[in-house]
């Protein structure tokens, strides 16, 4: 197969140069000229919690122009969700009529986008692990996960080049209860960014625990009212997370090591956007759960705040705040 990535960033090129290193599948990565001329000085480098998989620069085709996807068998939209309708444009003017188009994005709405311009054609994805950016060509995966993958046409192909290359994937019928599960797990992305602290921390921290649960407790309780019944995560119900996260912390440790793999390093992408100087996703993930809440008639003020705080902080352009558990509960609260 020819798979292409739109938009090479931290997912799309871990994704990509997992399939290049393996040389499983073509591969064709259309991003922007400085990650251009990361990979072309120091290779591509998909690390993964200790192993290192590299495609040589050699074997990388990196593209800076959405043309280059024209001939593809399936796309891999990896873009923020704020650039969807714009790469949505760009390929609908260049993809083969069979490509197969798959969104690797958070956010309950970027398939609907895609389909807007491009058909049925296209596959909502769900990643369930996280990947930072640490320049010279290495993209870090920092906890385990699979990606999930709606059962329609065009994806079981692909499935199997994804997992030829060592990746988990799972094909399911019904995407959007994942999704919405998904989301509930993203909302700490957003605790994350104004604290800079590492995932593991997020789970150690009492303080930390605490806010998080109190926040996917409020989105719980909005989904309850809106009828949303999201997917269980590894067969544990999410409506049990607020609780987890309450346990002492040695009892947390146990479940949450059970669930997933962190790596000490891991930080959300949240966090690395605000480092970044760029635009965060908080619309697409705790503003998803402010608009439901305002359409159903009901407040939700912690996640109303925080998509405040998160979108000061990226007016003041500074990174991010570095606020300790206790003055981040005293500005959400
Ligand atoms: N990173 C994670 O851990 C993670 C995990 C699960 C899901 N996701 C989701 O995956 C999606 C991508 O996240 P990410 O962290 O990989 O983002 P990212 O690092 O910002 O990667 C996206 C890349 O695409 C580039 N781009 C945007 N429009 C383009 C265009 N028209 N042509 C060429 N390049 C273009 C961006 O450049 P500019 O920045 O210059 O626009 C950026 O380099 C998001 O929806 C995110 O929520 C991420």
């Amino acid at each position: 197969m020819r798979i292409g990535v739109m938009g090479a960033g931290s997912i799309g090129c871990y994704v990509g140069g997992r399939l290049a290193a393996a040389d499983v599948a073509e591969v064709v990565l259309v991003g922007r000229e400085r990650i251009r001329q990361e990979i072309a000085a120091h290779d591509l480098r998909a690390v993964d919690m200790g192993r290192e998989h590299v495609a040589p620069a050699a074997r990388v085709r990196f593209e800076t122009d959405a043309a280059a996807l024209g001939d593809c068998d399936a796309v891999l939209v990896c873009v923020k969700c704020a650039q969807t309708a714009e790469v949505a444009g760009e390929l609908a003017g260049v993809l083969r009529a069979d490509a197969c188009v798959v969104s690797l994005q958070n956010g309950m709405h970027n398939a609907e986008r895609l389909r807007a311009r491009l058909g049925e054609r296209v596959v909502a994805g769900v990643v369930g692990f996280n990947v930072v950016s640490k320049g010279e060509g290495v993209f870090f995966r920092g906890m385990s996960g699979p990606i999930q993958l709606e059962a329609r046409p065009g994806a079981r192909r692909l499935a199997g080049v994804l997992r030829a290359a060592g990746l988990e994937i799972e094909l399911h019928e019904a995407l959007e209860p994942l999704q919405w599960t998904k989301l509930m797990l993203n909302l700490n992305n957003a605790v994350s960014a104004l604290s800079g602290a590492p995932t593991v921390e997020l789970l150690r921290a009492p303080g930390f625990r605490r806010l998080v649960a109190a926040v996917i407790e409020e989105a719980l309780a909005v989904l309850k009212v809106a009828g949303i019944a999201p997917a269980a995560l590894r067969g544990v119900p999410i409506g049990w997370m607020p609780t987890v996260l309450r346990l002492p912390t040695w009892l947390v440790r146990i479940v949450t090591r059970a669930q997933m793999k962190v790596d000490p390093e891991a930080r959300s992408s949240m966090w690395e956007d605000l480092e970044r100087g760029r635009l965060t996703e908080v619309e697409q993930l705790n503003g998803e759960i402010v608009a439901l809440a305002s359409r159903l008639g009901v407040d939700a003020p912690l996640n109303r705040r925080i998509v405040e705080r998160i979108h000061a902080a990226e007016a003041a352009g500074a990174g991010s705040p570095r606020l300790d558990a206790e003055a981040l509960w005293a500005a959400l609260t």
